[in-house]
């Protein structure tokens, strides 16, 4: 299964490698983290984190998280393009980011040597086994440091992109284990399911002790061209979650 996945997300990553020039111009002008992730962050970035970034994917949050603050970065993810594509921007902009290429749940990233670990944006979906990431997590951060993810909500795959009116998808279940994805940039790979209760009860199994947990009608990221009444406002779309592993 990982397989698969991995092969989707080398050939997702062909786009970082296409759009390279305009994703320099972004990482430069900043905005890829919400302002509400900044917030969140603001006393953690402030004491300058060494930050280790899960499926940093594109990396962009990654020039953001430094100018807020971030000693360092390093990002994990299984996608050797990815991962490419985003030490050439690092070095391009002079950043302190570095990349490798390893797949979750069992990275080659020293126990402890995190004070923040950050990830999100499409990222648990891709975790057949919360309680191993979870159990991840915890081992990467030192004592006292956070962990932070912005992310899909659990409900999200269940709404129709029906412009009329939100309806719920007869093929997907909240409950559901999994199911085969096939718009971009998954592009048939497997997306695993897991509900908030889940995530949470995961980290907190995991050793850590939660901090703030809310969720949002906006979607972390909205496909182009695709206006849903499911993001209207009225629906769970996104959450983000800040949790601290205890001294
Ligand atoms: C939608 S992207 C999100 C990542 C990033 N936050 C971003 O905004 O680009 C999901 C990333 O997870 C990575 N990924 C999926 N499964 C993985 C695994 N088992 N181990 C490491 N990376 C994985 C993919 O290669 C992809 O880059």
């Amino acid at each position: 299964m990982t397989r698969t996945n991995r092969t989707a997300w080398e050939t997702a990553g062909e786009k970082y490698v296409l759009e390279r020039d305009d994703l320099l111009s972004q990482a430069v002008a900043g905005g890829s983290l919400h302002p509400f992730e900044l917030d969140l962050l603001r006393d953690v970035l402030n004491d300058r984190p060494r930050v280790v970034h899960l499926q940093s994917g594109d990396a962009m949050d990654d020039p953001d998280l430094v100018r807020a603050g971030a000693h360092s970065v390093l990002g994990v993810d299984f996608s050797a393009v990815a991962v490419a594509t985003a030490r050439r921007r690092a070095i391009d902009l002079g950043l302190p980011c570095d990349y490798v290429v390893a797949a979750l749940p069992h990275v080659p990233v020293r126990s402890g040597s995190a004070d923040l670990v950050y990830t999100g944006k499409g990222a648990l979906i891709w975790m057949p086994d919360m309680t191993a990431w979870a159990g991840e997590v915890a081992r990467l951060l030192r004592p006292g440091g956070h962990f932070f993810v912005y992310e899909q909500h659990p409900a999200n795959p269940l709404w129709t992109w029906d412009p009329d009116v939100a309806r719920i998808r007869p093929d997907r279940s909240y409950f559901g284990r999994s199911f085969v994805n096939y718009d971009f940039p998954a592009n048939g790979a497997v997306e695993w399911q897991c509900t908030l209760g889940g995530i949470v009860t995961a980290l907190i199994t995991a050793g850590l002790e939660i901090r703030h947990l809310a969720e949002y009608a906006e979607p972390f990221w909205r496909m182009g061209g695709v206006e849903a009444a499911a993001w209207d406002g009225r629906l769970p779309n996104s959450f983000s979650l800040l949790a601290r592993r205890p001294s």
